[in-house]
């Protein structure tokens, strides 16, 4: 049976994604996108399915409770996979009130939506579905030796950020053990891939080396993430939808644990070898010099260390693989070479990111900013 779906933070990284994975896959179901276009949130992201008739995009922020419910009513939604969230560490130590007030008020606010629409006036008593987003960072940091991360794993978040994302999946639970909705939540690792805002670490690298910029590493560059290509992110998630059992949580990684350092290093050799091989890059990128002379490592600059930086992260699978048949599609090797493809290929559009002018772009193509 076809669903109807309200996707939260739809034109964040990961929500656009997975809206774009969710349509190519299930192009009977409707999907209501809805995002309050922060400064992270992109309209553009969605460009390849704004005509499909199965698609409406809601600009609304998910604090405002009537109107999330006027949507689930009016759009009769069964579904809603909750992606939107203040999600970048470094701007949640230096302004966490918008942490709390989106990642934590704002789930609240959708989940009071949820139990209203859903529960009191009882218009889909069972079949429907809250999914909640989350993140590996509830669970603090690991030593080298410990290990990964279970769902089992007692919560010690480090950072406002994975506080708030911490106390919202708290509340998920609670909305479950007490009114009874339908939830489950998914904890996952560092993601990477198309669309990624160009603050976070490998997309600022690939630019970076583009601008022909230092490439700032944190500390002494060990910090440990365990990475995962986004669209396997909504694979998994599709899977927990499909078959996770209500009230549980599922956590969603690819075993792939990688030092920053070591991917940062990574990234230089392969776009020097993309230099090397595609000489119209040269043009397009004249400004590269370091990577045009293969030496993209030279810009590599340490910084001071962010305060309450996690040494380690890294996700035990087991459960998602054993109960959901989950295994990621790609492999790091495969995955970070379409990422530096993909931003080669798309430069407008970080660089309508970087100077904001993709705003323009959404007012004079929606009449919206
Ligand atoms: N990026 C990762 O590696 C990663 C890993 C695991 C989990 N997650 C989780 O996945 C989710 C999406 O992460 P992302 O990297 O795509 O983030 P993102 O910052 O790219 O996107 C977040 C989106 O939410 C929207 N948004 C923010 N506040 C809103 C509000 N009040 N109302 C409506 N929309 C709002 C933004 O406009 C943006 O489009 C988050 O919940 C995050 O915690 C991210």
């Amino acid at each position: 049976m076809s669903k109807v779906l309200l996707v939260t933070g739809a034109a964040g990284f990961i929500g656009a994604n997975f809206v774009l994975y969710w349509m190519e896959k299930y192009p009977e179901d409707k999907v209501i996108a809805l995002d309050a276009l922060t400064y992270a949130g992109n309209r553009a992201n969605l460009a390849a399915v704004e005509d499909n008739t199965n698609f409406t995009f809601a600009h609304v922020n998910i604090l405002d409770e009537p109107v999330i419910e006027a949507l689930l009513k009016d759009h009769n939604v069964d579904t809603i996979v909750h992606f939107a969230a203040e999600s970048h560490v470094d701007r949640s130590i230096t302004e966490p009130d918008a942490f709390l007030e989106t990642n934590i008020i704002g789930t609240h606010s959708l989940l009071k939506a949820a139990r209203q629409v859903w529960i009191e006036k009882g218009l889909h008593p069972s079949d429907h579905r809250f999914h909640h987003v989350s993140t590996d960072e509830v669970y603090g940091t690991l030593s080298p030796t410990d290990p990964a991360f279970s769902e089992t794993t007692p919560y010690a978040p480090n950072s406002p950020y994975a506080a708030s994302k911490a106390a919202s999946d708290h509340l998920v639970r609670s909305y479950h053990h007490t009114y009874g909705l339908q939830v489950s939540t998914s904890n996952c690792s560092n993601n990477y891939g198309p669309y990624h805002f160009p603050e976070k670490l490998i997309p600022l690298v690939i630019t970076n080396i583009l601008f022909n910029k230092a490439l700032p590493i944190y500390g002494d560059g060990q910090q440990i993430r365990d990475w995962l290509y986004v669209e396997d992110h909504a694979r998994g998630i599709d899977l927990v939808l499909e078959k996770g059992v209500v009230g549980e949580t599922y956590n969603i990684g690819g075993i792939n644990e990688w030092a920053n350092i070591d991917i940062v290093k990574l990234i230089c050799k392969l776009v020097d070898e993309y230099f090397a091989n595609e000489t119209e890059l040269v043009q397009r990128f004249a400004k590269a010099t370091a990577a045009i002379a293969g030496q993209s490592e030279s810009l590599i600059t340490y910084v001071k260390d962010r305060p309450g930086h996690d040494r380690r992260y890294a996700i035990d699978p087991t459960k998602a693989n054993d109960i959901l048949g989950y295994q990621p599609q790609e492999s790091f090797e495969t995955g970070i070479r379409k990422t530096i493809a993909w931003y080669l290929n798309n430069e407008q559009w970080w660089q309508a990111v970087m100077d904001g002018s993709y705003q323009d772009w959404v007012s004079k193509q929606y009449g919206q900013s």
